[in-house]
C-alpha cells in the first residue's frame, strides 16, 4: 500500500526520492508526490498514476540544474482509501499555507472530529483525506519547533501512522514518527534516509534503525535523535540489513514475479537450513520458543492469515492433523476478532503473513493474545509489526518479495508449517521412522521445485489454452484443495481471468453449471489416497467438453487429459509445494500472453494495512 521515502544530506533529493518511490511501486499505489525544502520555502509536486508520470512532470517543471540542487525532501506513493486517487488527495499535505508538509501511511481514525474542529476555526480543507486533518493539526500545534508540534498533534490522534514531516523553517531536518505503520531510518555517510520499507533505501546504505511504535525521530544528515510521545529519550541500535541491493533488482528477469518463482529452490533451502534433524526425523525451530512439554500440552491449533497466506494455512491445517494428530483449523484473519472466538491458553495460534503488516492479521493476533493464547508469527519481513507483536515465531527467510503476487513466500510458508507439524508430531504420535521419511522428503524440496522449473517451456506452452477464455477452474482435494485455491488466486491476480479454486467433489454441487466446451479446468491429480476420486471428478468436467489440464505425478498416466503437467513423485503433503510452483508458472505465462502488468496488477497492494 502507501509508501514513504525521505532524504536529508548533501545530494540533490529529487533523484533519490524518485528512485526510492520506484522501489516502493511494488506495494501498489495510484498517485504519488513529493515536497522539497529549499532555502526558506517548501515546493511540491504531485501526480495521479505512476511514478514515471511524476518524474515526467518533474522534468517539465524544473531545469536539470534545478533538479540537481541539494535539498531535503519527503515523498509518497498513495493507495487511495479516504478519497479517490486525485492530485489534491495525493500526499504531501500541507499546513500553515505551505509551511509544513506531511506524508502519511496508515489511517487517522478520528480525523472527522479533528476536521470538524479545525473547519470551525476557519481551516478550508483542499482534500478528502484523513491525512490533511493531521497536517493541519500539526500546523495548529506549531510554535516554532517542528518535532514538538508533531508530538502535540500525535497525542490527539487515534489510528495508525508512519509519517515524515518537513518545515520550511527547519532546513535539513525531517521529523518521522510511527505507530502501527513501519518506518526505517537509513544511516549513511553524511546523509540519512527514512522509508516505510528498506527496499527504498538499500541502494544508499545497509545501516538502519527501525522505529518502534511511539517513536518520534528528528533526522538530520549526520544525526538521528529519537524520543517518545512523553519526550523521554529512546536509544535504538543501528542494525545491518540482511540483504543486498541486488535482492530488490530484477537481475535480468523480465518481471520480479518470474525472478521470485526461480528463486524458490534457494528460498526453500534457506527456510529449511539448520532446521531439519534428519537422523531424529524432526525439525528444530528455535523461534517456536516452547519446551517439548509446552508443545505436548497444545490441544488445538488455529492458523490465521489473509490471501495467499490463508491458503498456506490450509495446507498447514492438513499437516497438523495428519502428522501431529492435533486438531487444527484455519480461520480468516479478517473474521477472527468479530466472532468472539473461543481461545484459551492451551491453544496455539499461528499468524501467517509474508509482510508482517497485514492489518486484519495483526488485529487477530492482538485478539488471540488478549484471550491468553500462545501466538506464533510465521513472517517473512524481519522486524515487521506481526513479528514484533507476537514476540516469538519462525521467520521464512524467503528474501524480499517484490512482486505483488506472492510466490516464494507461499512455498516457504508451507515448508515451515510442514516442519512445525513434523516437530509437533514427533513429540506425539509420529514414529521416528515416519518422521525420518517426512524430513527426508522436505530436504528434497529445492530439488523437487528445480525439476518443475526445468519444465518452464512446457508450462508456457500450456498457457495458450487460456487465451480468449474468461473463466477457469482449479480442482483439488485434501491439501491440494488449498493449492487449487492458490493456483486460481494467482491466475485472477495477474491475468484478470476469472478463476475459481474448488474442492473437486464440490464442483458438481453448483459450479459445474458454468462449464462450457473449452473451459480450462486444472485438475490436481497427483499420487495420493484420493487420486482416483479426483480423476472421477475430472471425468465429469471432460464429459462437458472442458479442457482438462492435469497435474500428475511423474510416471503416472493422465488418460483423456488435454494437457499434462508433471511433478516429481513425493509425499502428498510435500507435493503441494512443487504443484504450487507449476501453477505459479502457468499463471505467469497466461498473464504474459495477455500483456498484463504482472508485477503490479491493477487495484492490488502488496501489504494491505487497512481492514
Ligand atoms: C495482499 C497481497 C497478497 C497477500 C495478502 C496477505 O492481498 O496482495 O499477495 O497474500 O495481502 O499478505 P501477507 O503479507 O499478510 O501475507
Amino acid at each position: 500500500m502507501c509508501g514513504i521515502i525521505g532524504y536529508v544530506g548533501g545530494a540533490p533529493a529529487i533523484p533519490v526520492l524518485l528512485a526510492g518511490l520506484k522501489r516502493l511501486e511494488y506495494r501498489g499505489y495510484d498517485s504519488a508526490g513529493f515536497a522539497l525544502q529549499r532555502g526558506n520555502e517548501l515546493v511540491a509536486l504531485k501526480s495521479v498514476g505512476k511514478v514515471a508520470r511524476l518524474a515526467e512532470k518533474t522534468r517539465d517543471t524544473w531545469s536539470s540544474e534545478a533538479q540537481r540542487t541539494p535539498c531535503t525532501g519527503i515523498a509518497h506513493t498513495r493507495w487511495a482509501t479516504h478519497g479517490s486517487p486525485t492530485e489534491p488527495n495525493a500526499h504531501p499535505h500541507f499546513a500553515e499555507g505551505g509551511g509544513i508538509a506531511l506524508v502519511h501511511n496508515g489511517i487517522i481514525e478520528n480525523y472527522r472530529a479533528i476536521r470538524t474542529r479545525l473547519e470551525a476555526k476557519g481551516h478550508v480543507f483542499v482534500s478528502e483525506t484523513d491525512t490533511e486533518a493531521l497536517a493541519r493539526l500539526i500546523g495548529e500545534c506549531h510554535r516554532g519547533d517542528l518535532r514538538a508540534a508533531v508530538i502535540a498533534a500525535l497525542r490527539q490522534i487515534e489510528g495508525a501512522y508512519g509519517i515524515a514531516v518537513l518545515s520550511r523553517d527547519e532546513p535539513g531536518v525531517i521529523v518521522a514518527a510511527r505507530k502501527g505503520s513501519p518506518l526505517v531510518i537509513g544511516v549513511g555517510e553524511g546523509e540519512s534516509l527514512v522509508a516505510s520499507d528498506p527496499a527504498a533505501i538499500i541502494a544508499h546504505t545497509r545501516r538502519v534503525i527501525y522505529l518502534d511504535d511511539g517513536d518520534v525521530a528528528r533526522i538530520t544528515a549526520d544525526h538521528v535523535d529519537i524520543i517518545d510521545l512523553d519526550e523521554a529519550r529512546i536509544d535504538r541500535a543501528v542494525g545491518v540489513l540482511g540483504f543486498a541491493a541486488e535482492a530488490v533488482e530484477k537481475g535480468g528477469y523480465e518481471h520480479f514475479m518470474l525472478k521470485e518463482i526461480h528463486e524458490q529452490p534457494e528460498a526453500l533451502r534457506n527456510a529449511l537450513r539448520g532446521r531439519l534433524d534428519l537422523p531424529q526425523g524432526t525439525a528444530v525451530l528455535a523461534g517456536m520458543g516452547a519446551s517439548p512439554r509446552d508443545l505436548a500440552e497444545i490441544r488445538r491449533i488455529i492458523l490465521l492469515g489473509c490471501g495467499t497466506s490463508l491458503h498456506a494455512g490450509q495446507v498447514g491445517e492438513h499437516a497438523f492433523c495428519d502428522l501431529a494428530g492435533v486438531p487444527a483449523g484455519v480461520q480468516l484473519a479478517a473474521e477472527f476478532r468479530y466472532r468472539n472466538p473461543l481461545v484459551d491458553p492451551s491453544d496455539l495460534v499461528i499468524a501467517i503473513s509474508q509482510s508482517g503488516e497485514t492489518a486484519d492479521t495483526l488485529a487477530a493476533v492482538r485478539e488471540a493474545r488478549e484471550k491468553g493464547a500462545v501466538v506464533l508469527g510465521l513472517v517473512n519481513v524481519v522486524g515487521s509489526a506481526i513479528a514484533r507483536e507476537t514476540g516469538r515465531g519462525v521467520y521464512l527467510h524467503a528474501g524480499p518479495e517484490i512482486s505483488v503476487a506472492s510466490t516464494k513466500a507461499f512455498t516457504c510458508q508451507v515448508a515451515v508449517l510442514l516442519q512445525m507439524a513434523l516437530r509437533l508430531g514427533r513429540g506425539r504420535r509420529l514414529s521416528r521412522e515416519r518422521g525420518i521419511e517426512i524430513a527426508a522428503e522436505l530436504a528434497r524440496l529445492p530439488e523437487l521445485v528445480g525439476a518443475v522449473l526445468a519444465r518452464e517451456a512446457d508450462i508456457a506452452a500450456i498457457a495458450q489454452r487460456f487465451i480468449g477464455r474468461e473463466h477457469a477452474f482449479y480442482l483439488g482435494r485434501g491439501p491440494m484443495h488449498a493449492v487449487a485455491l492458490e493456483g486460481a488466486l494467482k491466475l485472477k491476480e495477474i491475468s484478470y481471468i476469472h478463476a475459481e479454486g474448488y474442492h473437486a467433489a464440490e464442483l458438481k454441487h453448483g459450479p459445474i453449471a458454468l462449464l462450457t466446451p473449452g473451459t480450462p479446468v486444472v485438475v490436481l491429480a497427483n499420487r495420493s489416497s484420493v487420486r482416483d476420486k479426483v480423476w472421477g471428478n475430472a471425468e465429469e468436467c471432460r464429459a462437458r467438453g472442458s479442457c482438462i489440464i492435469a497435474v500428475v505425478t511423474e510416471g503416472d498416466e493422465a488418460p483423456g487429459a488435454d494437457e499434462v503437467l508433471r511433478i516429481p513423485a513425493c509425499d502428498p503433503l510435500v507435493a503441494t509445494i512443487p504443484a504450487a510452483v507449476a501453477l505459479q508458472l502457468l499463471a505467469y505465462y497466461v498473464a504474459r500472453l495477455r500483456g498484463c502488468p504482472i508485477d503490479q496488477p491493477r487495484n492490488l497492494a502488496k501489504s494491505v494495512t487497512v481492514e
